[in-house]
């Protein structure tokens, strides 16, 4: 295990940061009101009936969350709220509270991430919190160098990568194939399959074939759906992350994912915010490295 510097719990003895351990959020969708509560159910065609619908309260939900990844120990050493941070459309009061309740997980020494989503601004996001800002390119992008894995994280806006940033991620691929690469964006890349319907980003398919072609190129890993789901083509596995707020179906989970890196594989456990969800520590698998060839 490499460790960082320990950092004092309340109260307790030293926790320490692991490299090689990253808390996987998405879709927090804060809002400005802290007492927001959202029926994630209630959408066009929702095959829930109108006295069934289920809420969730959001700044609740994002409260649990980083109380979850603040207890585990190791602690990770990094965070990744992999897109839609915001309920509307990114606006400063929507962050401020953002940035409040991130608050504890910046105070317990683990390095906070975002990419951007369809509900985010990137500009207020890099005027407002300039800590998060990872530029590449003039978009929110950027590489985190792990031991086991470098892990790339993309911006896909309000719904496309661009053959600027596809190009830019071919370049970052391309120079370090020493490692096998774990790829973050918001956008599901193929048509979700999942209870509600959307086509995903539109240019997906050229995604999706250049990391075919890299065999390090181990995972794509997104969110968007609000949905847990898992798909493998090849060497590359699909991870779609659960939102930490509302959810689409009725019963659906929403939580965070715990990821623990080794030099052969990233093990991924589902962390409900209902503890007795009964998916609640479900695991998935991504395999780093082929065991007979070890590339
Ligand atoms: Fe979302």
């Amino acid at each position: 295990m490499t460790t960082s510097p320990a950092v004092m719990a309340a109260g307790s003895k030293p926790v320490g940061l692991d490299q090689n351990r990253v808390a996987l959020l998405a879709d927090t969708h804060i809002s400005a009101d802290p007492n927001r509560v959202y029926p994630g159910t209630k959408w066009p065609g929702s095959p829930v009936k109108e006295d069934e619908h289920e809420s969730v309260h959001i700044a609740n939900s994002l409260i649990e969350a980083a109380k979850g990844v603040i207890e585990l120990n190791p602690r990770p050493a990094h965070l990744i709220v992999n897109g839609d941070c915001a309920l509307s459309n990114g606006k400063e009061a929507e962050y401020k509270q953002f940035l409040r309740l991130i608050e504890p997980i910046r105070a317990a020494g683990i390095t906070v991430h975002v990419t951007i989503g369809n509900h985010d601004n990137r500009e207020n996001l890099w005027k407002l919190l300039p800590f998060l800002k990872e530029e590449q390119i003039g978009i929110q992008a950027g590489v985190v160098e792990l031991p086991h894995a470098n892990l790339i994280l993309m911006d896909s806006g309000k719904g496309a990568l661009g053959g600027k940033q596809l190009r830019w991620l071919c370049d970052e691929l391309d120079e370090r194939t020493d490692r096998p690469a774990l790829v973050y964006g918001h956008f599901n890349p193929y048509p979700n399959r999942g209870i509600r319907p959307n086509k995903g980003m539109h240019d997906g398919p050229s995604l999706l074939n250049l990391l075919a072609k890299r065999k390090h190129a181990r995972a794509y890993i997104y969110g968007h759906t609000h949905e847990w789901q898992y798909d493998r083509r090849d060497h590359l596995c699909l991870i779609n992350q659960p939102a930490v707020s509302y959810y689409f179906g009725k019963g659906h989970a929403h939580g965070w994912v715990d990821m623990r890196l080794t030099e052969m594989s990233a093990e991924l456990e589902l962390r409900c915010i209902n503890p007795n969800h009964k998916q609640n520590g479900d695991r998935k698998q991504i395999t780093l490295k082929d065991p007979k060839t070890l590339n």
